[in-house]
């Protein structure tokens, strides 16, 4: 008698780009033209988001921190400032605040959809705020218009950090397109990629500010006035960083934006393949998508309610992981809770600290076949019989 064996089940990330031919062609050509730092393919890359977005500016950089960063600088944000921001949130942002000696003001966020909710931002406007920074969770764009009239009303800079929805719109306004400046990621695991980079956008004159900043404050109109390609004939005309994005992750993520709108559709087609299959499931409340959204999809976040469902949220990630090889992750624990902003988290924020103990992101990517995305929800109705 032969034994037989259980199938091997090979593993199934989180999230996997999804690199083709072309992606990389057109990184190899890069490297050929014998023009490795920001040059043609990041100007063409910064073009190709302005066009899209239909902004002022555009400046690629190197990461969606670095955009955080240089937004703050270029808006003279500084100590003795307080900025509003969420709490369930990505570190980055409020890192930047800590980094300009600012103050993040934590706020709550709306139970449906996890955005910054205009409400809370509201009630912790002081006389020393100066900024708002929203982020749009998942790639559910905030409400935009109620967060652009509080801002307005206050005189307060809006920043929309818009690193999961590059590609997602509500009532008509496309998220990055209504803040003063926005942000947003291209690391690895985000709705397209150039290995690390991001870009920062937004009114001409802050973007600029930004653009000097980025570029170690070396005045390019004296560059263009003076300079023949001699390295001596600049002037540093502020304390600048270095922050631009390279030519080579610019051609990799050129090349990736042509394919945005189709990696949002097949996001967008597995995460109604999700919500078809498991919105019956008790205790599991799958994510909402407000009237006149168009979601980017960059998570797709459940939460699941143990007094209602028959395990947790940390169960069901370890079932996933140990018997059917699927991985998850936690989009977030809160920042307010991180070691380094204990002592500045002042209100308590309980739809945050709800959501955040119930939230579980499954793999959403378009990477993933159908295959696949039967074998995540199979799992995870498996946990329910
Ligand atoms: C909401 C949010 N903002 C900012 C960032 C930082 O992006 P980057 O890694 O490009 O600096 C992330 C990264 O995941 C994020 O989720």
């Amino acid at each position: 008698m032969t034994a037989t064996t259980a199938p091997v089940l090979a593993p199934l990330p989180w999230n996997r780009p999804l690199i083709s031919e072309d992606d990389i062609a057109s990184v190899v050509a890069a490297l050929r033209s014998g023009w490795l730092t920001h040059g043609p393919n990041a100007t063409a890359f910064e073009q190709a988001v302005r066009e899209d977005l239909g902004v002022e500016d555009a400046f690629a950089v190197s990461s969606c921190t670095a955009a955080l960063h240089l937004a703050l600088l270029a808006a003279g944000i500084g100590p003795g400032d307080e900025v509003i921001t969420p709490s369930l949130t990505f570190c980055a942002a409020p890192n930047a605040m800590l980094q300009v000696g600012a103050r993040p003001v934590f706020v709550d966020v709306e139970p449906a959809t996890l955005n910054t909710n205009p409400e809370a931002v509201h009630a912790a406007i002081t006389p020393r705020t100066k900024a708002i920074v929203a982020m749009h969770y998942g790639g559910h764009p905030c409400d935009l218009r109620a967060l652009r009239r509080l801002a307005d009303e206050h005189g307060l800079l809006l920043v929309e950090d818009a690193a999961h929805a590059l590609l997602a719109w509500r009532e008509g306004l496309r998220a990055g397109s209504v803040g003063d400046l926005a942000v947003f990621s291209f690391y690895a695991n985000k709705v397209l990629t150039s290995g690390e980079g991001g870009m920062l956008v937004g009114r001409a004159d802050l973007v600029a500010k930004a653009r000097l900043l980025g570029r170690h404050g070396i005045d390019s109109s004296a560059w263009k006035r003076h300079g023949k390609g001699n390295t001596a004939d600049y002037d540093v005309t502020v304390p600048g960083l270095k922050y631009v994005m390279s030519d080579l992750n610019a051609a990799l993520g050129l090349s990736q934006h042509r394919k945005l709108a189709a990696f949002t559709a097949r996001r967008a087609e597995i995460a109604a393949s999700y919500t078809a299959a498991l919105a019956d499931l008790p205790g599991l409340t799958t994510p909402a998508v407000l009237p006149g959204v168009q979601h980017g999809w960059f998570l797709y976040p459940v939460l699941v309610d143990p007094a209602a469902a028959p395990l947790d949220r940390t169960c069901l990630a370890e079932r996933l992981q140990t018997e059917h090889q699927i991985a998850t992750s936690i989009h977030f624990r809160p920042v307010h809770t991180r070691q380094v902003y204990r002592d500045t988290a002042r209100h308590s924020l309980p739809v945050t600290e709800r959501a955040a103990a119930r939230q579980l992101s499954l793999p959403c990517y378009p990477a993933m076949t159908d295959h696949d995305v039967d074998r995540v929800i199979s799992a995870v109705r498996t946990q329910w019989i």
